[in-house]
């Protein structure tokens, strides 16, 4: 009989008792379900979620946000569009959410009766309030780890945390001050070298980097002459994102030890694989699954399919190499 191939990861392996995933694939923050908390997922018990690596609800802020102005979506429906050949996948929801109380409230205890292994995703406006809203999550259960959106601004200046060194240290040393779990850190891709902001984010305490968030994209309606979505300029997902958040995988995983999360435009499982030969030891699926609910769980399973196919024994034998020969 065949050896099952070990599928297994761990997500923060410098941590006591380390972080280990049944698997490599997550759905990423904000794509989880219709409304980013898995509506049309099923988050109640029994719903096939615990056969992924991990879920990612979306990004909780200190306070409850309506989000931007619709429209929100370019093309209207990811779906449709990608089934037309759109590769260029744009979006600007303004990271609606009901705010960290009400969260850990209110969604923590849904996400402990899940099946699912939850990572929560939080954003904060400024160095003190990353610490103030950590201290939050202190002897709440449900989930395993917190990923840091590190794709916002410092009010002070208006920088977003992501593109500085000094400000990427701030936040992830003022979460890590409040907290035992694991802490991935998510960072933006245009940056002039991502090395110095992962190097920084691992230095104050991150367990795992999580790369990355969308780029700052624009779409013009020539009838109008007006940006499509609503707010203006929105963020670039899917596979037109691939390629780029690939290169900046492979640049991050020389020069951090810490595990790197791949994420944008994954859409199969060869892509999956692509990012782990990269460099990563996990990727988050987004757009896919917006476009399709099942698009976690097909991933997983081209994945898996792929190294039988190359007679792998295990996910760690293609990290950063060829079909384990590297
Ligand atoms: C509709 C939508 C909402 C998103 N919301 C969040 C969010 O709340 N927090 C976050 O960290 N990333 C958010 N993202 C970014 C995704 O998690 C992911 O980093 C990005 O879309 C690239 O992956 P993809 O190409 O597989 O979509 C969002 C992406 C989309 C498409």
């Amino acid at each position: 009989m065949a050896v099952p191939i070990e599928l297994s990861v761990d997500l923060a392996p410098e941590r006591p008792g380390g972080l280990r995933l049944r698997n490599p694939v997550m759905i990423a923050s904000g794509t989880f379900g219709y409304d980013g908390y898995g509506r049309g997922m099923g988050i109640a018990p029994g719903a096939p979620l615990g056969e992924l690596g991990a879920v990612l609800p979306k990004t909780i802020t200190r306070h409850a946000r309506e989000g931007n102005p619709e429209p929100r979506w370019f093309p209207a429906s990811f779906r449709e569009g990608l089934a037309a050949g759109e590769t260029t996948l744009l979006n600007s929801i303004g990271l609606t959410n009901p705010g960290i109380k009400a969260a850990m409230s209110e969604l923590a205890p849904q996400w402990q009766a899940s099946e699912a292994n939850i990572v929560m995703s939080m954003a904060a406006e400024s160095p003190e309030q990353w610490e103030e809203m950590a201290s939050f999550t202190r002897g709440v259960a449900g989930f395993a780890a917190i990923e840091l959106n590190l794709s916002c601004p410092n009010v002070d200046d208006g920088a977003m945390f992501s593109h500085h060194p000094r400000l990427t240290e701030a936040a992830v040393a003022g979460v890590r001050r409040q907290t035992d779990l694991p802490i991935w850190a998510k960072l933006s891709p245009n940056v002039p070298d991502i090395a110095d902001i992962a190097c920084a984010a691992v230095g104050a305490g991150a367990d795992a980097l999580t790369i990355s968030n969308t780029i700052p994209a624009l779409h013009i309606d020539i009838d109008t002459g007006a940006p499509t979505l609503g707010a203006g300029a929105g963020g670039l997902s899917g596979p037109a994102l691939r390629p780029i958040t690939m290169a900046l995988v492979q640049r991050a995983a020389q020069a951090v030890d810490a595990p790197i999360i791949g994420v944008g435009g994954v859409m199969d499982g060869r892509h999956a694989a692509e990012y782990l030969m990269a460099g990563a030891t996990a990727v988050q699926v987004g757009s896919a699954n917006l476009a399709d609910l099942n698009a976690p769980f097909r991933i997983l399973a081209e994945l898996e399919q792929l190294l039988l196919q190359w007679e792998v024994r295990s996910v760690a034998d293609i990290i950063g190499r060829g079909r384990g020969h590297g």
